[in-house]
């Protein structure tokens, strides 16, 4: 499997990052450790999660996807091999939350029991936190590396400003800088992360790790209509993909995926993975079928014709203007 590095770090990773918030919401442990012994079977290596995840779940807490890759950990051994991604900063608790240095002090100890290891190989800003000076929270990461429990660090839901300013904080006072951001970004959700965001990224060499990167299942292809999202743990999520754009974006992918004998979802996950500005798009499963499925995307390689007719249906005049 051949792996790429991420940014500027010492970490190399295959293209395709798992994404670790169905650990505990939509996958039991059970088919948690079947889905992490799937991938990593494959020759996979990149594992994304957060503390928070799957808080939303009801009757959970937060902290249950890094309890279940902990556990996966313990059990398979091989901690070497993988390469553990995880987040802080969204609220846990009344008061926990953010990028202080006395937090962050507090929620590595408590992602480290729970991942049942001693070091995070990417720990990152899963938000900006206006409230907490720059220059303190890269420091505390500063104190995190030398102390041998981070390896990189990286941001995630940043604007180009703010990941701007940071990244000259780091240059400037000699601290520890992002090496990777996670963006939302999708054939249907371009505008976030293109213009600002991805020059900069390209620029500067950061590893984008872009999220939802199946538009939470929406470029399967699976739903097409009102009645295909209804009921469906990410039905809410993915209702506003169902009009003339999105059917649109969907046409394009299956006609691209008929050409190279593929699915939509793998064309859209190996549009992502040529995109030069992207290291490895994170995306999730909830059984091996649709794990087998997407990680074949690694395989393909599409076009320009391919990318060029995915591009002009997904463009919107936002990533068009940019492009
Ligand atoms: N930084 C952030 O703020 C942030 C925010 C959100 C997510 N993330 C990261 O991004 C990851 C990915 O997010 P996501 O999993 O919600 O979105 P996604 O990758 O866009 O969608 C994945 C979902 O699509 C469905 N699916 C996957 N493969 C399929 C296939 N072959 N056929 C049919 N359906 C398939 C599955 O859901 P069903 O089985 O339910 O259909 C799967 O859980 C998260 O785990 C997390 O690591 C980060």
């Amino acid at each position: 499997m051949q792996e790429r590095q991420l940014g500027q770090s010492s970490l190399h990773v295959t293209p395709i990052t798992f994404g670790g918030n169905v650990f505990g919401w939509t996958a039991d442990e059970a088919m948690s450790f079947r889905l992490l012994d799937a991938f990593v079977g494959a020759g996979f290596n990149f594992i994304d999660t957060a503390d928070a995840y799957s808080r939303w779940h009801p009757g959970n807490k937060g902290g249950e996807s890094e309890t279940i890759i902990g556990n996966w950990l313990k059990a398979r051994g091989g901690r070497d091999k993988v390469i553990i991604a995880t987040k802080l900063g969204i609220e846990m608790a009344p008061g926990k939350k953010g990028l202080s240095r006395a937090y962050m002090a507090q929620a590595i100890e408590a992602s480290l029991k729970r991942l049942r290891t001693d070091y995070i190989d990417l720990y990152q800003s899963h938000r900006d936190d206006p409230d907490t000076p720059i220059e303190e929270t890269l420091s505390a990461y500063g104190d995190l590396i030398r102390q041998g429990k981070v390896r990189e660090i990286g941001a995630s839901n940043f604007s180009a400003g703010r990941l701007g300013e940071a990244l000259k904080i780091s240059a400037d006072k000699g601290l520890p800088r992002y090496q990777s951001l996670q963006p939302q970004y999708s054939l249907v959700e371009r505008g976030e992360f293109e213009g600002a965001l991805e020059d900069l990224c390209l620029k500067e060499r950061i590893g984008v790790i872009g999220y939802y990167s199946l538009a939470s299942g929406f470029l399967t292809g699976k739903y097409r209509s009102k009645a295909d999202v209804a009921g469906r743990p990410r039905g809410s999520r993915v209702e506003k993909y169902l009009n003339g754009y999105g059917f649109g974006v969907l046409k394009a992918l299956d006609d691209v995926a008929a050409r190279y004998n593929a699915r939509p979802g793998q064309v859209a996950l190996a549009w992502l993975i040529a995109r030069p500005s992207v290291t490895a798009p994170i995306a999730s499963a909830t059984n091996l079928d649709q794990l087998a499925e997407l990680l074949k995307a690694a395989e393909i390689t599409l076009d320009a014709a391919a990318i060029q007719q995915i591009d002009a249906a997904s463009q919107t005049d936002a990533s068009r203007a940019s492009s």
